[in-house]
């Protein structure tokens, strides 16, 4: 090297030492969302205390809020004195703030009194994490997505105008901009409705509900009548709420389908001659409106008063989950499908839905209603909410429409978060925290023109199995942080975004929350399946030392690096230690058999929603649960065979096969019609050894054996055959169903 080049490197470090810079990156800013640009600086400013006027207005009624639980934050109420500034700016976006930390005061511009929140809350967050004198700051920050919700259910389960308020504080917390309130259902009409008292008298309540899963058979029953309803006065003071977090919030009446409630109230909007009853148990229920005048009079009515209440621009108006049936047996759906020259039920529901829409435009407002409304032809101005995968989005995006994008692969937060045997009971399938913060709202495969329609995402809460306030914590808060990050950074990146969530996992913790902790659950990744012996890893976003034991034997420590050979059967715990923490233990229960160092493969792959670790996941000595198909042990085949080949390194003697089925209806899921057992010395040429039909009476679990096989081969092929189409009258009805499988056992 030259000796100028040596004298410019180290001018350049001088330079560097001498000038003020970014002390450290966003994963110590304790800002959640992560701002899309920041500056904190190693200099400190002069700021040992902050005095905050802010104006009367509405608009700025959580910035106060939030003042008051700010250490180091005086409200006074006249503007002298105050060393912050708050400053509408015309030409930054309306979501948009900026925030900077000068020698004596701090300012922040917002494009609107949203900006300025989001700004203040900024400020609020950073000062939580540090001491005075605060350091000099400049953020510039806007969010990636104009639509950033959350949804709550309180039909299944009912949360007080006290807890809906709580929700709304965690929502502005995180910049969330719109709360999507699910208020009425086949299990309760949750809204007065002044018109309609039975709504009130009747609808509003259940006589009792489902105890349990609904898979657990047979359903059994608490025996206690169960309701409530928000009044208009209740709705109104939601709505201020949450007008002055900057938060809309949209009403959904959920129609044609889910409506069994209102039918139990008012029988005659029902294709049949009732009597209804509002429902007790969970699912989708085959009385729905019926499209009749009387029907569209009351809904119109009931749009009426909601309107009235709710001074946003979005009525949600269901659409999810209508059974046709009741409307194919209807003389009157009949005739009015072949007089409005509609091709069948579904272009009834989207005569229905149309219909809806123009009476709701026409009251200023706009529709958005679930993907089934894309289902034979879509209103001319709907939203759409893409819930049963990306595919509604991306064709309503491809039509010109609105999209929010909540997928249940990502945004379903009454999923279960973790594998853990021990977590409450939640509904069913698996979003762990880290999906839902590597999760994209645009689908990849939507075209650049077209990508504007993609308003933004949302979380959903679904509350079948969340009973209270505290579950509803547990479901909600730690994927609601990383959701939130989804929709507002650009620039995301986890390992910083983990170590700010400890931050925040500390101080909702502090405050009594029951917020999950999952973040340093291991997820084992075990291959197997691959004609070898299995081998667990874990794919970590931080390196720790992994602590394991065999049946209550210590072993030594292990890096998560590193991969560990399973040559024992037994109970194999692993647990992380971090910072002197150990994390939740993971239970691994291997029971090695002939099949576990076989080589396995499907004739038709199981669904990439299902996949757990592989077609390995079937033959890897571990059992799936019996109470959860979500994870890393069952695979899931959607509408398709499950084929199995199993190829052994040689001809080996097989005495005894079993396999393992999960049955939930309420899922979609069905047991196999029959299981069909074929031995092969070529892998070519395969001979019938047994055929088992499954008994569907089973439980959850169906285990189906083959016995007294006393057969040599190198090469076995299983078939499932998938149950089919799911009948009329089921939750799913019409759709192919799932077949879920894990271990095939073989001894
Ligand atoms: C839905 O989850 N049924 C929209």
């Amino acid at each position: 090297m030259k000796c100028f080049q040596i004298f410019y490197l180290y001018l350049c470090m001088f330079i560097m030492i001498l000038l003020p810079h970014s002390s450290f990156g966003q994963e110590k800013s304790g800002i959640i969302p992560a701002p899309a640009s920041m500056d904190i600086r190693n200099e400190k400013s002069q700021i040992d205390r902050l005095v905050l006027y802010v104006l009367e207005n509405p608009e700025y009624g959580y910035i106060k809020a939030l003042a008051r639980q700010t250490p180091g934050i005086a409200l006074v109420t006249s503007p002298e004195g105050s060393n912050i500034t708050l400053e509408i700016d015309g030409r930054i976006p309306k979501e948009a703030y900026e925030l900077y930390i000068e020698d004596k005061q701090v300012k922040i511009y917002g494009g609107s009194a949203a900006g300025l929140q989001y700004g203040f809350t900024s400020l609020h967050q950073l000062i939580l994490n540090r001491n005075f004198p605060l350091p000099k700051v400049v953020i510039k920050d806007n969010p990636e997505f104009s639509y950033r919700g959350m949804h709550l259910d309180v039909a299944r389960n009912f949360f007080t105008v006290a807890e809906v308020k709580k929700y709304l504080d965690f929502m502005a917390f995180y910049k969330y901009n719109a709360f999507h309130w699910h208020l009425t259902e086949d299990q309760g009409w949750r809204i007065e409705i002044k018109k309609y008292p039975k709504l009130q008298e009747i609808a509003a309540y259940r006589k009792e509900t489902l105890i349990g899963h609904y898979n657990d058979q047979p359903h059994q029953f608490d025996g206690k009548k169960y309701g409530g309803y928000y009044t208009q006065d209740d709705v109104k003071d939601i709505v201020a709420y949450a007008s002055e977090r900057n938060i809309d919030v949209i009403p959904e009446i959920e129609m044609p389908g889910h409506s069994l409630a209102a039918l139990a109230a008012y029988p005659e909007l029902g294709c049949g001659p009732g009597p209804y009853e509002v429902a007790t148990k969970w699912g989708v229920f085959e009385d729905v409106y019926c499209p009749t005048e009387k029907t569209f009079k009351f809904l119109e009515d009931v749009i009426d008063e909601v309107v009235s209440i709710f001074p946003g621009k979005y009525i949600h108006i269901g659409g999810d989950e209508c059974p046709k049936i009741a409307w194919k047996n209807s003389s009157f759906c009949q005739e009015l499908i072949k007089k409005e020259g509609l091709k069948d039920e579904h272009g009834l529901q989207s005569y229905f839905i149309t219909r809806m829409e123009k009476y709701i435009n026409s009251k200023g407002k706009q529709i958005i209603g679930w993907d089934e409304i894309l289902e034979g032809g879509l209103a001319p101005n709907a939203t759409v909410m893409s819930w049963r995968g990306i595919e509604g989005g991306l064709e309503a995006a491809r039509q010109n429409h609105d999209v929010i994008m909540t997928p249940g692969s990502h945004c379903y937060f009454d999923h279960y978060q973790s594998e853990n045997a021990n977590e409450p009971l939640a509904i069913g399938g698996y979003t762990p925290i880290e999906k839902v913060y590597a999760w994209q709202p645009i689908p990849e495969n939507l075209t650049a023109d077209k990508r504007k329609y993609i308003l933004g995402g949302q979380a959903n809460l679904w509350t079948e199995y969340i009973q209270n306030f505290s579950k509803l914590e547990y479901m909600a808060y730690a994927r609601g942080i990383a959701m939130s990050e989804a929709l507002w950074s650009k620039n995301k990146n986890y390992n910083a975004f983990l170590q700010r969530y400890e931050l925040h996992h500390g101080w909702w913790t502090a405050k009594g929350s029951n917020m999950a902790y999952h973040i340093y659950e291991l997820k084992p990744k075990i291959t197997a399946g691959v004609g070898k012996s299995i081998k667990v890893s874990f794919d970590l976003p931080i390196k720790t030392a992994i602590g394991h034991s065999i049946d209550k034997t210590l072993q030594p420590d292990m890096n998560s690096g590193e991969s560990f050979e399973i040559t024992q059967s037994g109970l194999h715990t692993f647990f992380t230690k971090i910072n002197g923490k150990e994390g939740t233990p993971i239970k691994l229960n291997f029971d090695l058999h002939k099949g576990t160092t076989a080589k396995i493969s499907f004739v038709n792959p199981p669904s990439e929603k299902y996949s757990g670790n592989g077609a390995g996941s079937i033959i890897n000595g571990i059992k799936g649960s019996n109470e959860k198909y979500g994870g890393s042990e069952w695979l899931g085949f959607e509408g398709t065979d499950a084929i199995a080949i199993v190829e052994f390194a040689k001809a080996t003697q097989i005495d005894e096969i079993s396999c393992r089925f999960f049955k939930g209806e309420g899922q979609w899921i069905y047991l196999p019609k029959k299981v069909t057992l074929e031995i092969s010395k070529d892998g070519n040429n395969y001979t019938p050894l047994q055929i088992n039909q499954v008994n569907t009476q089973d439980g959850k679990i169906s285990n189906v054996s083959f016995k007294n096989l006393q057969a040599s081969c190198k090469f076995l092929k299983i078939k499932a055959q998938n149950f089919g189409i799911i009948p009329e009258g089921a939750q799913g009805a019409s759709h192919g169903s799932w077949l879920f499988m894990d271990e095939i056992i073989i001894k």
